[in-house]
């Protein structure tokens, strides 16, 4: 089954977009294996540090090259994706040729409690992606308004409407990396 790298932009503990990843890869098993990436030991990027590759961004480099797809959850930060997506993307793309998102398979997703749900976040985040080359999938667009009472601590959906919502973007995700004729790397 492909293995899909997921990128959670936010670095807090009780992040809400962490509970939408472990809720996401409960929903996607046995289809799809998700696995979040640790990025919050990545510096700031500082072109500086190209030369001397520190050890955490040759790391993550590496998991995302070895990944089938990658799946990247943002929170909104100002109508934006966060800083932290944002440097894990730039370090991506660094030193120049080596970058690990030309035809990746990527789709984005995310969840804030604001009217929109991330909808501003996605859609710069999305055209970023796009300009790198990811091969995104286009559709179902997922702006999730999160409610507490939507999910417990581990991930479980205990909201009917948003299970249905999440199995068909997990459905579309499997369905959409067999039709690009991603099985396993
Ligand atoms: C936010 N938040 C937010 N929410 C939103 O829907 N649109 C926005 O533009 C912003 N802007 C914003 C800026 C900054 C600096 C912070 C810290 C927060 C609220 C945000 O959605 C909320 O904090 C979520 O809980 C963030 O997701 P995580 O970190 O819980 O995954």
């Amino acid at each position: 089954m492909p293995n899909v790298a997921v990128i959670n932009g936010s670095l807090r503990q009780a992040s809400i977009n962490g509970k939408l990843a472990r809720g996401l890869a409960k929903l996607a098993a046995p289809r799809l294996t998700l696995s979040l990436l640790r990025i919050d030991d990545l510096p700031l990027f500082n072109q500086d540090m190209e030369s001397d590759l520190p050890a955490a961004v040759g790391r993550v480099k590496k998991e995302i090259t070895a990944a089938d797809a990658v799946l990247f959850i943002t929170p909104e930060h100002n109508r934006s994706m966060s800083a932290a997506m944002k440097n894990v993307i730039d370090w991506g793309t660094r030193p120049y040729g080596t970058s690990v998102w030309l035809d990746k398979p990527g789709a984005t997703i995310g969840t804030s409690q604001g009217a929109v749900g991330t909808a501003a976040a996605q859609s710069h985040l999305r055209s970023v992606l796009a300009s790198l080359g990811v091969a995104l999938m286009g559709r179902p667009e997922a702006y999730i308004v999160f409610k507490e009472t939507s999910m417990d601590e581990a991930g479980n959906v205990t909201d009917e409407a948003l299970g249905k919502v999440l199995t068909s973007y997990v459905d579309a995700l499997a369905k959409w990396l067999a039709r690009l004729g991603v099985h396993h790397a």
